[in-house]
């Protein structure tokens, strides 16, 4: 995620442009940059790190001008240095974006085969490149972006400045979010609300493929098809306190609900989908000398964790162990040489964890940190840092993190599976195929938001509720329960299917919802007879499955959620997403604190 900041001013610009991008801080934070106009020239000035080193740049050669755009990075295309940081200027065009550029790769292609030189490796310069190559045709600013615009396939929020037309910023969205702001005399481009706050209250969010030309006394929009239309003008409200929701109800849900552009995001990092491979970033030893993974976690991240041991055994053969971090380093775990400690957080401070780390690290594990938070202390301990790109994550109950640590998580046990010589090429590309099919599939799943929410009263009442699920949808029963008991406190608990005729299933009454998790696919029928035996017992079952499956099995369940029919690799990404939407209908219904539920803390800091 990054941060967009722009301002078409009476009066000098960079330092509340700079002010704008301290608030939009939290969305990324390895490069930034500002770019104005002065005197008929672009002005930029750049800096890799935090926002602290761009400022010091400001100091040593400020910048001048009354408009001007500005950006605060979360690298994925390239690595986080000064050349790939934003603005890009390409000819008499600057621009800020915020997003993928999915086809950049061809579209990159062809500005090259017309001679264009690239001066970064971001897939952003290629807009810049493509509307500075119209406007050098002859078109108008306007015309230009209209032309390019329905090019570019992705998500993707932009600002584009204008060295010729001062009087200027154009603005554009799809999928990542971008407001206009109004002010006296003079108008603003921002990520959210909470950018813009000190400088207007007044502000519009823009719809999907809405863009909009800023200039100092109007701001005209534009729909996808290019029609003038006008959206509302609101009270934002924003302070410098707080993360802005956008049109959510709660932050869980806006973080539920970009989990399809986070993974995409993520997955960036860790694919290669036209060679067909999985990557790694850089790191120094070799993985074919692993012989063991031990994956060390918390919570939800330890239900990522135990999808991950599925996958490493499966692809890599090696054999995994895993813990909760909390029980780690009290049980004297066996550490032998060739081992690799693997620990997941979403915030990388979570103390059980860096313990645990610490703790392996002195048994002379390698150490592999899967972690959301770039700057974060597992982070700068790791030798291998896989981040996962979901950007900040305000919501306690931990939605995007999850998924994005599930995506990291397949990528590595796909490259070290290559590693030891345990997948063929062909068998790679699939993978990434699959891979690559994920957010769609999770838009899919999205789509049954409403339904969903007709279920949450099927479980709001109960006082118990069960999740049952095989293989890789196991943890996913964990995961679902866990969810469900910390935003809703309902007691609920997380089953192997086939476990339950060994005691659990004495629970069952027909007053506890049981919720089974049965993709068709090889885990299919024998997941459908554990929960026939639990029907049989009165159970109230809702099941999730595709279309296949509740043809197969939906008769006499009191719901069913339809998924689409994926890949059993990407299943539990997929699967995810019902199983947080439920949770949240049913804390919705129930009226608790959603974001912020009673005795929790997003960042758990003490052993
Ligand atoms: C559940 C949840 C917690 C965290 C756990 C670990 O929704 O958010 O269970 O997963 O506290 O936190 P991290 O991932 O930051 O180490």
């Amino acid at each position: 995620m990054c941060g967009i900041v722009g301002i078409v001013g009476r009066e000098a610009v960079a330092q509340r442009l700079f002010d704008g991008l301290k608030r939009l801080e939290y969305r990324g934070y390895d490069s930034a940059g500002i770019c104005t106009v002065q005197n008929g020239e672009f002005e930029r000035r750049r800096a890799e790190g935090k926002l602290e080193n761009l400022a010091r740049e400001l100091t040593v050669e400020p910048l001048y001008g009354d408009v001007g755009i500005a950006h605060t990075r979360w690298a994925t295309h390239g690595a986080p240095t000064v050349d790939n940081a934003h603005p890009h200027i390409a000819g008499p065009v600057a621009l800020v974006h915020n997003g993928i550029i999915e086809n950049f790769k061809p579209l990159r292609d062809e500005l090259l085969a017309d001679g264009r030189k690239f001066l970064s490796e971001t897939d952003s310069e290629v807009v810049a490149h493509l509307v500075a190559r119209e406007i050098e045709r002859g078109a108008s600013p306007t015309d230009a972006v209209a032309t390019v615009l329905p090019r570019l396939h992705g998500a993707f929020a932009i600002a584009f400045l204008f060295k010729d037309y001062p009087d200027q910023i154009i603005g554009a969205r799809m999928g990542a979010p971008l407001t206009v702001g109004y002010g006296q005399g003079e108008n603003y481009l921002g990520s959210d609300a909470l950018a813009l706050a000190p400088l207007t209250q007044k502000i519009a969010y823009l719809e999907e493929g809405d863009w909009a030309v800023v200039e100092r006394d109007r701001i005209q929009i534009y729909d996808r098809a290019n029609q003038p239309v006008t959206r509302v003008i609101v009270e934002s409200g924003a302070s410098s306190a707080r993360i802005e929701k956008g049109n959510y109800r709660h932050y869980m849900q806006k973080e539920i609900f970009e989990q399809p552009i986070v993974v995409a995001q993520t997955l960036q990092s860790y694919v290669r989908p036209f060679e067909g491979k999985v990557a790694l970033p850089d790191f120094d030893f070799d993985l074919s000398t692993v012989n063991r993974v031990t994956i060390v976690a918390c919570g939800t991240s330890f239900y990522a964790g135990m999808v991950a041991k599925y996958w490493f055994e499966q692809f890599a053969r090696v054999p995994v162990d895993i813990d909760v971090a909390s029980e780690f380093r009290y049980r004297q775990p066996v550490l032998e040489p060739g081992g690799l400690a693997l620990f997941i957080s979403q915030s990388g401070e979570t103390a059980d964890t860096l313990a645990a780390l610490r703790h392996a690290r002195e048994e002379g594990q390698v150490i592999a940190v899967v972690v959301n938070v770039p700057t974060s202390s597992m982070a700068r301990e790791a030798d291998l840092l896989l981040p996962t790109h979901a950007g900040p994550e305000i919501g306690v109950a931990s939605t995007k993190a999850f998924t994005c640590q599930l995506a990291v998580l397949a990528a590595l046990a796909a490259n070290l599976a290559r590693a030891k010589g345990r997948m063929s090429e062909e068998e790679e590309r699939e993978i990434v195929a699959h891979l690559q099919e994920a957010p769609e599939a999770m838009n899919l799943a999205l789509g049954h938001d409403d339904d969903i929410a007709q279920h949450a009263h099927l479980v709001a009442p109960a006082r118990d509720v069960l999740y049952l699920g095989r293989g890789p949808d196991y943890p996913m029963a964990l995961e679902g329960a866990l969810k469900l008991k910390e935003i809703s406190y309902i007691h609920a608990e997380g089953y192997a299917a086939g476990e339950m005729k060994h005691g659990p299933i004495a629970l069952i009454d027909d007053l506890v919802p049981v919720i089974v998790l049965a993709p068709s696919g090889p885990l299919f029928e024998k997941t459908v007879s554990n929960m026939q035996e639990v029907r049989a017992r009165g159970g109230k079952i809702i099941l999730i499955s595709d279309a296949k499956g509740l043809a197969e099995a939906g008769d006499g369940c009191v719901a069913t959620i339809e998924m689409p029919e994926v890949h059993p690799l990407i299943a539990p990404l997929v699967y995810a997403v019902p199983v947080q939407l439920l949770a949240y209908h049913v804390a919705v219904a129930k009226g608790t604190d959603v974001d912020q539920p009673r005795n929790l803390a997003k960042s758990v800091t003490v052993e």
